[in-house]
């Protein structure tokens, strides 16, 4: 059973208008609650979730572990670095194991894009996407957009830049679709080998000038140098990218106007954005955070009831 509708949470892009718009409404009400003295809900009283992460994380493996503890679901951890993967076990193997001891959800973040999708057509419980290799992450673009209607009002006719290395992030591609279907404008700034052919066809906008961008929208969201996901160099030295894609409140005072400034963590401090833009009121890269357990106990609750 499922209130959204898809019985998983596998991308952005195939799920519905509607379905982001119950997320949001549902965080709303979730939020309440976690600022409440007694943060605690029954809703997933009697479900099991397993919190497969066979990729590195902190906000996200944290973020989902509260948000099934805030809803009373009984929960599993997993992480594939001190598991029997390492001894050759495969992924539907794994999760069938895991299975046969009665979970009903898997959280899952794997390394390998389409590993959610893949899973889906192979198990029987319900999958939600925490990261998939370069693919999607679609609870980290459910919380931007929802911190961004929190800030902002709506997020329909706001200019949003997602800026940096767009050709390695599943947040970016996310954030596209998720956007789009809000009725947001979005475009991408990065140096030119960072952004791929296909992004055009998604109707965002390109600038390879940072300056430009930052003139034209209301929020930026920068991204992340993923040197783990490179295997060969996309510009001479991070010192030279930062010089031209790095972010800092000179920039921003000289703009003349407000700019919300985002990021989905983790930081590079002094590569893609300084510490006095980051810890700035100009930032809501902790809203980010706190948003993001009220939009995954709204997922998990969507998806369960
Ligand atoms: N934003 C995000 O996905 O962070 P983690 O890799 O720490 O989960």
């Amino acid at each position: 059973m499922s209130q959204l509708s898809q019985p998983h949470l596998l991308g952005i892009k195939n799920i519905t208008t509607s379905d982001i718009r119950k997320i949001f409404e549902t965080a709303d009400n979730f939020k309440q609650v976690i600022n409440r003295p007694i943060k605690k809900v029954p809703s997933l009283r009697d479900i099991t979730i397993a919190n497969l992460f066979f990729e590195n994380s902190t906000r996200t493996r944290i973020s989902f572990e509260l948000a099934e503890k805030r809803l009373s679901a009984d929960v599993l951890n997993f992480s594939a670095s001190n598991s029997s993967v390492s001894k050759g076990e495969t992924l539907i193997d794994t999760v069938n194991n895991i299975l046969a001891m009665k979970v009903d959800i898997v959280v899952m973040r794997h390394q390998a894009p389409g590993a959610c999708v893949f899973l889906s057509k192979h198990i029987e419980a319900q999958i939600v996407n925490a990261g998939d290799g370069t693919h999607e992450h679609p609870t980290q673009a459910l919380l931007d957009a929802y911190s961004i209607r929190e800030r902002l009002g709506d997020v329909e006719g706001k200019k949003v830049v997602i800026v940096g290395d767009i050709m390695h992030s599943r947040v970016a591609l996310s954030n596209i679709y998720c956007l789009k279907k809000l009725g947001a404008e979005v475009m991408v700034c990065g140096p030119s080998t960072l952004i791929p052919k296909f992004i055009e066809s998604l109707g965002v906008k390109i600038e390879t000038n940072l300056r430009k961008a930052l003139e034209w929208c209301d929020v930026a969201n920068m991204l992340r140098i993923q040197l783990e996901r490179q295997d060969i160099k996309y510009f001479p030295s991070l010192r030279e990218y930062t010089m031209m894609y790095g972010l800092n409140l000179k920039m921003l005072e000289n703009l003349n106007k407000e700019i919300v400034i985002m990021h989905p963590g983790p930081i590079n401090r002094g590569v893609e954005i300084t510490s006095d833009i980051a810890d700035s009121e100009h930032s809501i890269i902790l809203d980010q955070v706190e948003n993001g357990v009220a939009v995954r106990m709204a997922v998990l609750y969507l998806l369960a009831s």
